[in-house]
């Protein structure tokens, strides 16, 4: 292998978050899809492990990520790694000098961390390996409180919290570069905002969803079930405009009842733009309405950049349309009143993913991603039961497991086709599109008791807002 190496074949480690690990991946690859960049990792590396090696990109590529992602805690230049401090010691020699020295002159000075995964060390055996790490050329001044340059060697002692080796299993060193968006988790706390609801999304996961979705500055953004607005409010974040829609004539007006337990009636400006305008993102707003996802009010065209939403489950809130003309009741022949137009009708899961899907390939921009909720059962799933449609690709699926027989899974898809005519027939009699029947029992399921207590709903915010 050649000693020196190019700007480009530098290596990246990033640590992960070691929470909502199905999500990590795809988020990091969507951060990576935004800048062109295919997502290239060493060629050993595993989904569960929480450090991440990356290949063919720039410190200007990892600086993008670290300024979106809140699956990745920090990103380091990778100067040296191996299983024992043998290994580690001869491939940072191999590190081309020329990359390192100008980190270590002697007008600037640095810190060294040690930070160990499933291991606590104390204070005395840092100092140590800190110190077996004196071969390598430091010139400057150590400065722990404000140094020019940061330093991380990280030990990896495994996954297994009832199984920590005395050794680490792998070592690293490297340069820190950044680290990622993981306070936007606590400042966005659904606890202090300003409007919430039985269902609002918590932070972290809204902002994942933004992630999958590729959310950009300047993109309009919709969400047909928009409730409270957590979405809409991770997604101003990044710039984008946001507009949403709901059935809910009091959850669009911020009226009727509060969520809050010590609070009876949703005070004057408890909305979302006030959600908005808290973060300071209110310059994003575009508007909210009252409508119905079953008779959607736009122009049937490419509008929305993505559309991110979780839908209804009706565990918590109930899966309801609009009824119309065309569902009339036939009134019984004894019965000698007009028919019946029904103001409400049930809104079954298999339709509100149709509709869904089929929304999204009309009026999502080509390359424009689709980010959803799907419930599942789960001693009855397979893939098959994620909804396809012709126009739009599977990107990733991630579960969120919430007791031993439920699930979410969070279903990202990027449109890839406009849709024609023998698109609305494959729809029909391709079984590859049809609805699948599956999911609507997922209500029945939840509450025949053969799922434990937490449920889709119930992993939601409670109604106090914790999360
Ligand atoms: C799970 S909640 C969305 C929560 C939201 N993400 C938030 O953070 O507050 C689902 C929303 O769908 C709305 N909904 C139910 N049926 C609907 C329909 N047919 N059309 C539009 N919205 C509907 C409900 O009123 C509810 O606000």
């Amino acid at each position: 292998m050649a000693l020196h190496c190019s700007r480009t074949c530098r290596q990246y480690l990033l640590h992960l978050a070691h929470d909502h690990i199905d999500f990590r991946l795809p988020e990091i690859k969507a951060l990576l899809s935004i800048q062109g960049k295919p997502f290239e990792p060493s060629a050993n590396f595993k989904e569960t492990s929480p450090f991440l090696r990356l290949n063919g990109l720039s410190e200007d590529n990892i600086r993008n990520i670290m300024g979106r992602t809140v699956c990745a805690k920090s990103a380091f230049e990778l100067w040296g790694h191996g299983e024992t401090t043998d290994e580690l010691k001869s491939s940072l020699q191999k590190y081309p000098s020329e990359s390192m020295l100008p980190f270590l002159q002697e007008e600037s000075s640095y810190k060294i961390n040690v930070y160990t995964f499933n291991k606590t060390l104390i204070f005395k055996d840092r100092i140590k390996k800190i110190d077996a790490l004196d071969f390598l050329p430091f010139k400057g001044k150590v400065n722990l409180k404000d140094p020019d340059h940061i330093f991380c060697l990280l030990e990896d002692y495994g996954t297994d919290p009832n199984n920590i080796p005395d050794e680490p299993l792998y070592r690293y060193f490297g340069r820190w570069i950044a680290d990622g968006q993981r306070d936007l988790i606590r400042s966005h706390s659904v606890k202090n905002r300003h409007f919430i609801g039985n269902t609002s999304m918590d932070a972290g996961l809204s902002f994942i969803m933004t992630n999958h979705a590729r959310v950009k500055q300047h993109d309009l953004v919709y969400d047909p079930f928009v409730g409270t607005g957590s979405l809409l409010v991770a997604c101003s974040q990044f710039g984008a405009y946001v507009c949403g829609t709901d059935i809910d004539y009091n959850t669009i007006h911020g009226a009727g009842k509060s969520s809050r337990t010590n609070q009876k009636w949703r005070g004057p400006d408890e909305n979302i733009r006030a959600n908005l305008r808290q973060y300071g993102t209110e310059r994003q707003y575009v508007d909210v309405m009252v409508s119905d996802a079953a008779k959607p009010i736009w122009r049937r065209q490419p509008l929305f950049d993505a559309i991110i939403t979780d839908p209804p489950y009706g565990i918590r809130e109930s899966t309801r349309r609009t009824g119309s003309h065309k569902d009339i009741i036939k009134p019984p022949e004894d019965f000698c009143g007009e028919s019946h137009v029904p103001v409400s009708m049930e809104y079954r899961l298999s339709d509100i993913f149709s509709d869904l899907l089929n929304f999204a390939a009309h009026h999502l921009v080509m390359g424009g991603r689709l980010v959803y909720w799907l419930p599942i059962y789960r001693p009855e799933y397979c893939v098959e039961m994620v909804p396809m449609h012709p126009c739009l690709s599977l990107v990733s699926n991630c579960e969120q497991v919430l007791s031993t027989h439920t699930s979410r899974r969070l279903i990202t898809m990027e449109k890839t086709k406009e849709p024609e005519e023998e698109d609305a027939l494959a729809r029909l009699t391709d079984p590859r599109y049809g609805p699948y029947q599956g999911l609507d029992s997922f209500r029945e399921k939840y509450f025949s008791g053969v799922t434990k207590r937490t449920g889709p709903e119930e992993a939601r915010t409670p109604p106090d807002g914790r999360e």
